[in-house]
């Protein structure tokens, strides 16, 4: 039996580049043999400021957007972290396990905290720490993440090792990340250097999964290319990257939406127009994403339900997870 455990910040909606990179491969993972548990993170969401007449609206609109997407809340477990004590239980024994030093190479840390280390909060900085205690008081063994969150996914093995060295037991797994899909990281519409996300300050940077129709053929006819038309069939996808992130970024957006491969969207599309090309895509991506927003809204229309999923999925966690804290309590040796 694998169990699968991911997590996602509610904060400002939901992007292309999370449905993308991540919740649709959730989604995919629900099988007969497969434990999936997934999280709303807003332990980790308010490591940087949310205003509290916010955050629990978008915590109901990323729930609403997992189940759009196909996450049965009856097969999967679904809920917000807060709900879960032991997650910030087993975070601090983490962080008394982990190592300052761990933490200073954090690429994630450096980008959020900026020119302002000093004023960052200290959630921010040891966040890595609470990421590893989401998936280990499961035992968790496979994560399905985008790739930007590697890094941390390689610090909670380090973190799992350290624990069963230091403790002299055989108790956390060794998790296994899951990076696969077309899209494993998507990036942003005007700047193919940087991934698409939530906190970029520009909304023509990203989509997200409420945009209108309108919004999206808009978002996608403005969206960052350069003058040439597009690539030959013959350029290698890797080089392309690097000399025309922008254009490559589209032709893989347009893959992963189809479902195809990307070499094949290449070849039918070389040395075409970025008009038409756009066109096209802004067609597929409202195909695609109208049935998502349109049951996304319907279920923010009814929060009652969604509040009684969530319920329900924090209730099966803590029952998963508050047996798996008192043995972790009982090897640090805390009294019972
Ligand atoms: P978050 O909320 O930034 O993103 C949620 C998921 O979406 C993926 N993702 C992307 N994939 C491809 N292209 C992009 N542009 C893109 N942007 C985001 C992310 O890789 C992620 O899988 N720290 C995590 C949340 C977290 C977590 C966990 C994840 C907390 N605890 C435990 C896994 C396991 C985060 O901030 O994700």
């Amino acid at each position: 039996m694998k169990r699968i455990f991911s997590g996602i910040q509610p904060t400002g909606g939901v992007t292309l580049g999370n449905y993308l990179g991540a919740i649709r491969n959730w989604a995919a993972l629900q099988q007969e043999d497969y434990e999936c548990i997934y999280c709303m993170v807003d332990l980790h969401a308010v490591t940087m400021w949310q205003d509290p007449a916010t955050l629990a609206d978008s915590t109901r609109e990323v729930g609403a957007a997992l189940i759009a997407s196909g996450i049965d809340p009856k097969k999967s477990i679904v809920f917000n972290q807060s709900q879960v004590a032991a997650h910030s239980q087993l975070a601090w024994v983490f962080n008394c396990v982990a190592r300052v030093g761990w933490m200073n190479r954090m690429t994630q840390f450096k980008d959020k905290a900026g020119k302002n280390r000093e004023n960052a909060s200290l959630g921010l900085y040891a966040y890595p720490a609470l990421m590893a205690a989401d998936i280990l008081i499961y035992k968790a063994t496979h994560v399905p993440v985008g790739e930007d969150q590697r890094q941390h996914l390689e610090l909670t093995r380090d973190i799992a090792q350290k624990f069963n060295n230091d403790f002299k037991v055989d108790f956390f797994p060794i998790t296994e990340p899951l990076i696969f899909g077309a899209a494993t990281r998507v990036m942003s519409l005007r700047n193919g250097e940087n991934k698409m996300s939530k906190s970029d300050p520009s909304d023509m940077s990203r989509i997200n999964l409420t945009d209108t129709a309108d919004e999206i053929a808009q978002k996608i006819r403005k969206a960052k290319t350069d003058p040439e038309p597009l690539p030959d069939a013959g350029v290698d996808p890797e080089e392309g990257r690097r000399e025309r992130p922008e254009a490559f970024n589209l032709l893989n957006i347009y893959a992963a939406l189809e479902g195809s491969d990307a070499a094949d969207v290449q070849t039918a599309w070389a040395g075409k127009s970025f008009s038409e090309f756009k066109s096209a895509l802004a067609d597929l991506m409202v195909a695609k994403l109208e049935p998502i927003s349109t049951e996304m809204r319907r279920l923010m229309d009814n929060k009652d339900e969604i509040d009684r999923i969530l319920a329900d999925g924090s209730e099966r966690a803590r029952a998963l997870a508050d047996p798996i804290m008192q043995d972790i309590n009982d090897i640090v040796g805390f009294l019972r």
